[in-house]
């Protein structure tokens, strides 16, 4: 099989021992003679799997109990409207900080719904670093944050201090599971999982039962998170292979030693390609601000766009495969979630090195 380095933004690697235990189990999973695919998901089989996800990533991430574990679909995006929908009442202000693309596309749904706040932004300096500094509006009905801004390569280092009626949000698709993160200081958080734990298809939210009184009845069933909190998220059929895949991640990153040794990997991993851009007397530069640098995905430009082209040219040869920057920014990004090896970030370091030298 042709050796790749997969750095794409999501759909993104998947660990390649959980792949190689999804081709084991693909046509009889635990002797039931059917595929996870064909099993009913009212069967105790496929209910375990289910039990056995929740319960791997209460532990990993350290989830109070006083928190449901819900696996939805649609996205991210859908969590854009789920979240004002159920928390955006009457007579209050839903707040949003403005970290990049994603959390405007948040923005842009809540202000369909109801009253909304620009709590603080970084847009005027291109997203180029996070907005920390935040002034609240009155009768907050929540702050919203994107905690890994996947596009333009920054990341939160702390959490938000607020007041403890105000419930506190974030949109982690791209970064949850790859750092230590204190929970209780968040009333709901939510990820598309096809970043950092496993496949698309299943959207993860993890959700303090108390915010859960606010969820309005008027909602579509679907779209009300009470549905999910009440009947297990199996009141309809839920993407089964995908929570599947979702449990042998889970089972993958308790292998590595949880989440703080996946936390240390990620820095290491994130440090070398830095490393080079810094070194490189700008022949690479990093938009994103030192003090917010994502570890999960690092963008840089080169001097030129004819440059880049040839970088990327080079790169795909090399087997490189995801390095282009997204199609609203341009440039380059490496996007080195949970189970990018660090031996495949040695190698895109060594290549961007080379490159430059070839270059000078
Ligand atoms: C931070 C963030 N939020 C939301 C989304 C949208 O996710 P989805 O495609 O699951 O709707 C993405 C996708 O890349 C993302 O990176």
């Amino acid at each position: 099989m042709k050796q790749v380095f997969n750095f794409n933004a999501g759909p993104a690697a998947l660990p390649k021992e959980v792949l190689q235990k999804a081709q084991v189990e693909l046509l009889n999973y635990q002797e039931s003679g059917l595929s996870v695919m064909e099993l009913s998901h009212r069967s105790m089989l496929y209910e375990n799997i289910q039990n056995h996800a929740t319960e791997r990533l209460r532990k990993l991430m350290n989830i109070p109990a006083d928190y449901d574990i819900l696996y939805m679909q649609g996205g991210a995006s859908l969590q854009f409207s789920a979240v004002p929908m159920n928390f955006l009442t009457e007579g209050k202000t839903a707040n949003y900080c403005l970290s990049g693309s994603w959390s405007e596309k948040a923005l842009k749904e809540a202000k369909k719904i109801g009253r909304t706040h620009i709590a603080s932004s970084s847009k005027e300096e291109n997203y180029s670093h996070i907005p920390e500094h935040l002034e609240l509006s009155e009768n907050p009905a929540y702050l919203h944050i994107t905690s890994n801004n996947t596009i333009f390569g920054t990341q939160w280092k702390t959490t938000p201090e607020l007041d403890a009626e105000v419930p506190l949000i974030a949109d982690m698709s791209s970064d949850i599971l790859s750092r230590t993160i204190p929970v209780e200081k968040y009333s709901l958080i939510y990820a598309g999982a096809q970043k950092n734990l496993g496949p698309s298809g299943v959207t993860v939210v993890i959700v303090k039962k108390e915010l859960l009184k606010r969820c309005p009845d008027h909602l579509p069933t679907m779209l009300n998170y009470q549905t999910f909190a009440k009947n297990g998220s199996l009141y309809n059929t839920p993407p089964t292979f995908s929570i599947y895949m979702l449990s042998l991640v889970l089972d993958w990153v308790a292998d590595q030693g949880g989440v703080a040794q996946i936390e240390a990997m990620n820095a290491e991993k994130a440090e070398l390609i830095y490393h080079v851009i810094d070194s490189s007397d700008s022949f690479y530069k990093g938009p994103a601000q030192p003090g917010s640098r994502s570890n999960m995905n690092v963008t840089f430009t080169l001097p030129t766009d004819e440059l880049t082209k040839k970088f990327l040219y080079e790169a795909s040869e090399h087997g490189f495969i995801g390095l282009s920057g997204h199609r609203m920014i341009g440039g380059c990004r490496a996007s080195i979630y949970n189970a990018v090896p660090l031996a495949h970030c040695e190698r895109l370091a060594q290549f961007m090195t080379d490159f430059r030298t070839n270059f000078m």
